[in-house]
């Protein structure tokens, strides 16, 4: 029997190949060892999109983003949080059992708030959703990034006081945090981590002249050595053998560096572009239509198993 996964996506935009490399490729690399679940998490998007097109938007865009970076809508089970109300109900129930300054120590809050952000109540008991979210599946391993550490200590605390409250150690299953980091920092067009904040970014599904674009944005120095930050970018897409005998042969040549890079990068991304161009909304609604189906068959017998626990089920 595979081990189950469970992961929550937020659209962040238009990704980068910097998102690719930390987040999406080792995620596909690994997703198939688990019986995996892929919720998009737009009851949690809720919280700071307030605007509908936006929300719809993002929805269908984080559910395309996965499926063309290689994700089989037929291993993983693809589907959205707000289809499946037993979330919003064991979310309530989680929201029964910790106490306001518990939750008043997450950073996530604490951050927004010290931003000086009016929280709204969805932001304070956002991490006991996200509980729900993966304890309707007994799940075993939730794959996050660094920044999700805290909300998944949250979740596994949430879990063990439920279960020390109905005195059942197997009522809740408590995961495992995996935290994905891929190839570690991937450095952007300035030679600092690739981030959207920066505007050092290579876009992942741009156009050939988006990625030529970005490509010549590099920045390079004029000593006449190898240009790194070029050199940087390429060893994603290149091996050291293979990119040794080019940057000699082009030593100094910066241009000639970059329109060899920005081929590669256009060859091996083009598939991700083109199959990405091809998946219709249709695509996706079907997609998240089946998910649902599937995530309701595990997750609505484990809500009974709490309903049952606490008194909510009358027999
Ligand atoms: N909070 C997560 C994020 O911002 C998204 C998320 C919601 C999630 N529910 C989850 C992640 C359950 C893992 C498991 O990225």
């Amino acid at each position: 029997m595979k081990k189950r996964l469970l992961t929550g996506l937020q659209s962040s935009g238009d990704l980068h190949i910097g998102n690719y490399f930390g987040a999406l490729k080792p995620f596909v690399d690994m997703y198939e060892e688990y019986e995996s679940f892929l919720m998009v998490a737009d009851y949690h998007a809720l919280t700071s999109v307030r605007d509908p097109e936006v929300l719809r938007q993002n929805i269908r865009n984080v559910v395309r983003d996965y499926l063309a970076v290689g994700v089989d809508p037929k291993q993983a089970v693809i589907f959205r949080q707000s289809d499946n109300q037993d979330h919003m109900e064991l979310g309530w129930i989680f929201n029964c059992m910790v106490t306001v300054p518990f939750l008043m120590q997450a950073h996530a809050y604490k951050d927004k708030v010290a931003k000086g952000i009016e929280p709204n109540a969805g932001l304070f008991t956002y991490p006991m959703l996200q509980a729900a979210d993966i304890a309707l599946y007994d799940t075993d391993v939730v794959p996050v990034g660094e920044d999700q550490r805290q909300h998944l200590e949250y979740t596994r605390e949430a879990i063990r006081k439920v279960n020390l409250a109905y005195n059942n150690e197997h009522l809740l299953k408590e995961p495992e945090t995996v935290i994905i980091d891929g190839v570690g920092v991937v450095p952007g067009t300035d030679g600092t981590k690739m981030s959207k904040s920066y505007k050092n970014t290579v876009p992942l599904f741009g156009t050939r002249e988006d990625i030529q674009k970005a490509v010549m944005s590099i920045v390079t120095d004029s000593s006449g050595e190898r240009p790194e930050h070029v050199y940087a970018i390429h060893k994603l897409f290149k091996s050291e053998a293979e990119l040794v005998p080019l940057y000699e042969e082009h030593k100094g040549k910066y241009k000639a560096l970059k329109d060899a890079l920005a081929e590669d990068i256009d060859a091996s991304l083009s598939p991700m572009r083109e199959r990405r161009a091809a998946i219709t909304d249709a695509d996706v609604d079907a997609v998240l239509a089946d998910g649902l189906m599937r995530a309701k068959a595990v997750s609505t017998p484990v809500l009974n198993r709490v309903r049952d626990a606490i008194g909510i089920n009358l027999s």
